[in-house]
C-alpha cells in the first residue's frame, strides 16, 4: 500500500462513534433513572441505592453499542436475562420501561437513524426481560 492508495474501506461506524462515545450513555441512563426514581411500578423493583445500577447500565449499553467492553470486564458475561430473574417483569413493568429509556432517549440529541435502531433494541430485549 502506498502513500495514496486508500486500500480496503468500508463506511462502519458503530452507534458509540455516532454518539460520541462514553457521556451520551451516561446521560441517557441518567435521565432514564429520573424517570424511574419517581415511576411507582418500576421503582419498587428498584434496589434503595441507585448509583451502581446506574453504571452497570451505562457501561453495558456503551459496550453494546460498540464502545469498549467494560461491562464485561467489570461484570463477565451480560447474561441480561438470567440477571432480571429476581425482578418480577410482566408486561407493565416492561411498557413502563420502555416508555422511560424513549423518553429519555427523545430528551437526548441523537439523529434519527440512532435513535430509530436503539428504540428498536429497546423495545425487542425489553421484551425478552419478561419473566411473569
Ligand atoms: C433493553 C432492555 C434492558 C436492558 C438492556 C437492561 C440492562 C440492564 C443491565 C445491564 C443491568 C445491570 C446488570 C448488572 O448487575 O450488571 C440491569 C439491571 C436491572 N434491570 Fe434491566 N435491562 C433491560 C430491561 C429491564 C426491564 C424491562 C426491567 C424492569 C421493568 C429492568 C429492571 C432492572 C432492574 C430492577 C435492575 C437492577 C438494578 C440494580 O441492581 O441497581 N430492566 N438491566
Amino acid at each position: 500500500m502506498t502513500q495514496d492508495d486508500p486500500g480496503l474501506n468500508l463506511e462502519v461506524t458503530t452507534v458509540y462513534e455516532r454518539v460520541g462515545g462514553n457521556a451520551f450513555f451516561v446521560e441517557l441512563v441518567e435521565q432514564f433513572y429520573r424517570l424511574v426514581e419517581v415511576d411507582p411500578v418500576l421503582r419498587p423493583l428498584y434496589p434503595q441505592d441507585l448509583k451502581p445500577g446506574k453504571a452497570h447500565l451505562a457501561a453495558f449499553l456503551a459496550q453494546y453499542g460498540g464502545g469498549p467492553p467494560q461491562y464485561s470486564l467489570d461484570r463477565g458475561h451480560p447474561r441480561l436475562r438470567q440477571r432480571h430473574m429476581p425482578f418480577p417483569i410482566g408486561q407493565t413493568e416492561r411498557d413502563a420501561w420502555v416508555v422511560h429509556m424513549i423518553s429519555a432517549l427523545q430528551s437526548m440529541d441523537v439523529s434519527a437513524d440512532v435513535a430509530a435502531v436503539m428504540t428498536d433494541y429497546f423495545e425487542r430485549t425489553a421484551t425478552l426481560m419478561m419473566n411473569s
